[in-house]
């Protein structure tokens, strides 16, 4: 469906790195709702990872169903980018990808991140060394630029595409936008123009199968990556493959299904990080996935705390129990949950049209800083 160098991707749609939260359990659970193939790792620090960093190798920890995986890193010493490209391509993984838009002050102090695009040549040389040194893939991750006044990704995107990336994967707003305002499909467009040969990836503020449609066709772009739209709705990958191929907008899971899926996240947390710091880690999770429950500000309050995965079984249940209230007997919500009719009215007008973008905000913790 989509080619990156030798790699055949059966999908066009990307799970963007999100540090923090990408990690295995997450991609466990999207790969096993369906409609992603390349998934990639938090951001990883080279040097870290030839170091053999505990923390450094627990970002790239995977297993056999969590393929093809994409390993996102950054460092500006060119000799460690192109070792920890061997590195991990001798360990399997399917496609490296270089962070270039990350605005983090300690990134782009070392040089890594948005820095990187103000610096064309001496980045285009790393590149070209990393590329030469694997077989797999190697793709770039950038803003539109700086600021308003130095768009540089079509520059930057034309260079990478001469020294051999396989695509580009855009964020379309610049560094000083931070997440504020809207994504700018123009400025991912005139990247899309700006290359040959290579597929280009856009991103941003997609959280809905229509925003996706919208950013494929506006932009020219040859796929979508999705961040914090999954976080948000695991399902939106096997949603948006189904809408893109048929027209038709697939049903929205249930919350059976919801329950499930979150528990499967909880199960794969305490797989990889043990039931104590995986509970921990599980309670910035959990409140995502109850966005969608309708009535949820008794679980939060409780998840928000949560320590084992028998605390976590007591909280569903007694949860379940609360929101009957709120249910008919075939278990959906009663209609007093929905906005009333000249509300939802207000907000449809305040909404660019159909349902193109739901209000999604930046997570609280190190997201402050992205
Ligand atoms: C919590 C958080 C962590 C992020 N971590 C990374 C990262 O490690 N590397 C990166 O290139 N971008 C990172 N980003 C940026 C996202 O990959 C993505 O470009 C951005 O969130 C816009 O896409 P979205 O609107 O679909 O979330 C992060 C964003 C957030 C909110």
């Amino acid at each position: 469906m989509i080619q990156f160098r030798n790699l055949a991707l059966r999908s066009n749609l990307f799970l963007s790195p999100l540090a923090g939260y990408t990690n295995l359990p997450f991609r466990l659970v999207v790969r096993e709702i369906g409609g992603l193939d390349l998934a990639t790792t938090d951001l990883v620090n080279a040097r870290s990872l030839l170091e053999k960093n505990p923390k450094a190798l627990k970002l790239i920890e995977s297993n056999a169903q969590d393929q093809p995986l994409a390993v996102q890193l950054f460092g500006s010493v060119p000799e460690e980018m192109r070792a920890a490209s061997q590195y991990l391509e001798s360990i399997g993984v399917a496609s490296i990808d270089i962070n270039m838009g990350c605005p983090v002050r300690k990134v782009c102090r070392v040089g890594g991140g948005s820095a990187m695009m103000t610096e064309l040549d001496r980045t285009a040389a790393l590149v070209r060394g990393m590329v030469a040194a694997v077989r797999i893939p190697v793709t770039a991750k950038m803003r539109l630029g700086w600021d308003d006044d130095n768009l540089t990704a079509p520059d930057l995107a034309r260079a990478l595409e001469d020294a051999g990336v396989a695509a580009v994967f855009v964020h379309g707003r610049t560094r000083e936008q931070g997440f504020t305002g809207t994504v700018n499909l123009n400025g991912i467009r005139r990247v899309v123009e700006a290359v040959s040969r290579i597929p280009v990836i856009g991103n941003g503020d997609v959280t809905t199968p229509e925003a996706a449609r919208h950013m494929l066709i506006e932009t020219g772009c040859a796929g979508v990556s999705i961040g914090r739209g999954a976080f948000y709705d695991p399902w939106i990958f096997r949603r948006t493959n189904e809408y893109l191929a048929t027209g038709t907008m697939p049903a929205e899971p249930t919350l059976t299904d919801r329950l499930r899926i979150m528990s499967r996240h909880l199960d794969r947390m305490t797989e990889v990080f043990g039931e104590a710091h995986g509970c921990i880690l599980f309670r910035k999770i959990a409140p995502w996935y109850a966005r969608r429950f309708g009535p949820s500000a008794g679980f939060n309050q409780r998840v928000v705390r949560l320590t084992s995965r028998a605390e976590y079984d007591d909280i569903v249940t007694d949860y379940l129990q609360w929101r009957a209230q709120f249910c008919d007997a075939a278990g959906r919500l009663l209609p007093r949950f929905e906005p009333p009719p000249m509300v939802a009215s207000f907000l449809r007008d305040r909404e660019p049209p159909s349902g193109l973008r739901e209000s999604i905000p930046v997570p609280k913790g190190p997201v402050d800083v992205w």
